[in-house]
């Protein structure tokens, strides 16, 4: 009898195994986070730096200056689907949401740039 009682709370204590196989591994449904390494193939990859420069520094008549991004996100987004100017649009068949928020990353990785005053290279020719 204690025998038994003993084997029915081990029972009640022991975990029942999950099938293996059915559930998906855990990060399955987690979208991965932004990565800029990938961001950088894909503004690469799409021709962005074309017309943006190769850091998004922007090349003057051709593409502004987009690194760092002066939107957020939810507008840098809506205005690659739907540029108002010159901009050829990318719509979610070239380039997934997902693949916006990489590229995004890599933008940001920039450094906005400095005033003409602060670089000293320029000092001399002040006033010319
Ligand atoms: C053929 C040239 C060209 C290519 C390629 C291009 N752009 Fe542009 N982009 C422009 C121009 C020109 C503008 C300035 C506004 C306009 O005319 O649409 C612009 C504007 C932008 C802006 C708005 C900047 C602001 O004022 O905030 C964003 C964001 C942007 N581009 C992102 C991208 C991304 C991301 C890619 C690649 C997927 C890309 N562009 C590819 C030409 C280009």
């Amino acid at each position: 009898m204690r025998v038994a009682l003993a084997l029915f709370v081990m029972m009640l204590f022991t975990p029942i195994d999950k099938p293996k196989g059915l559930s998906p591994p855990a990060s399955a449904d987690q979208t991965p986070a932004p990565s800029a390494e990938k961001g950088k193939r894909l503004y690469t990859s799409n021709a962005c730096y074309f017309c943006h420069g190769t850091l998004g520094q922007g090349l003057g008549v051709n593409g502004s200056r987009i690194g760092p991004p002066s939107r957020a996100l939810a507008g840098f987004t809506t205005y690659v689907r739907r540029p108002t100017g010159a901009m050829p649009a990318f719509t979610d068949k070239i380039l997934a949401d997902a693949d916006l928020a990489d590229i995004y990353a890599f933008l940001r990785t920039m450094s906005t740039a400095k005033a003409a005053k602060d670089i000293p290279l320029l000092a001399p020719l002040k006033g010319k």
